[in-house]
């Protein structure tokens, strides 16, 4: 399904009623997020409903699709923290209502944080957002798409937004990220993707309507049977 809104800030909001009704449904399993500039004003939107109009949060259990490793807990470069600040703590969330993969260290710390999750009941919704060169989660160009969690490792353009945006120093950039893997983020049993931006109207193109390969890891959701792509106006523009 593919639902184009005229602004970002219509896709925003849309998002954040999708993620509200995920949550609040009965079913088994956890909701998952990602992190970055597509989904933060959904969140926020989420936050800001909340406040407005609490509902009951004490069922919610969600969880991340990847992180960084080796960066020092509470740091706002972490994706567990953000998830922590934009989400857990505006809704109020216990700690055991979010499986965050900041938690998990060492080189089986993938398997487990997969294990945990189907311990869980799985990922019955997995709000995502895509890169410009077509990645979902840490999985860049490249990455097999049989693969479940793992350590990804992670390319330049990554660290530079994490040292553009959060200060990081090059010195203490992490190398690796604990991502989902493809195979992984197929098994959810819902997915939701929310793309902004005419930078990002060409790969939207790629993974939409051209072939399934490797080479743009998003296109991996053509072979999932319930996937919601959330466009704005300017991401849509080469459909
Ligand atoms: C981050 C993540 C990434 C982002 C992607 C898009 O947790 O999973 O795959 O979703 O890099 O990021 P933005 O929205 O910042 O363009």
């Amino acid at each position: 399904m593919i639902n184009v809104y005229d602004t970002p800030q219509q896709l925003y909001a849309a998002a954040a009623w999708l993620w509200i009704r995920a949550v609040l449904e009965s079913e088994d399993g956890l909701v998952g997020v990602a992190t970055g500039a597509t989904t933060t004003p959904i969140h926020q939107a989420v936050a800001l409903l909340y406040a407005a109009a609490p509902f009951d949060t004490r069922g919610i259990q969600i969880c991340a699709v990847d992180d960084y490793a080796g960066i020092e807990p509470g740091h706002i470069a972490s994706c567990s923290e953000r998830v922590r600040r934009q989400l857990v703590q505006p809704l109020g969330l216990g700690e055991e209502q979010a499986l965050l993969p900041g938690r998990f260290t060492g080189r089986d710390a993938p398997q487990h944080y997969e294990a945990q999750i189907a311990q869980r009941g799985g990922i019955r919704m997995q709000m995502l957002g895509l890169g410009e060169d077509g990645h979902i989660g840490f999985n860049y160009p490249g990455t097999p798409m049989g693969s479940g969690a793992f350590l990804a490792l992670l390319p330049q353009s990554t660290k530079d937004t994490l040292h553009r945006l959060y200060g990081l120093p090059m010195a203490k950039m992490p190398t690796h990220g604990l991502t989902l893997g493809i195979r992984s983020i197929l098994m959810s049993r819902r997915i939701v993707i929310a793309v902004t931006g005419a930078r990002k109207a060409a790969i939207v193109r790629e993974a939409i309507l051209g072939p399934v390969n490797e080479r743009v890891p998003a296109s991996a959701l053509q072979l999932h049977r319930d996937v919601a792509w959330l466009l704005d106006r300017e991401a849509a523009s080469k459909l």
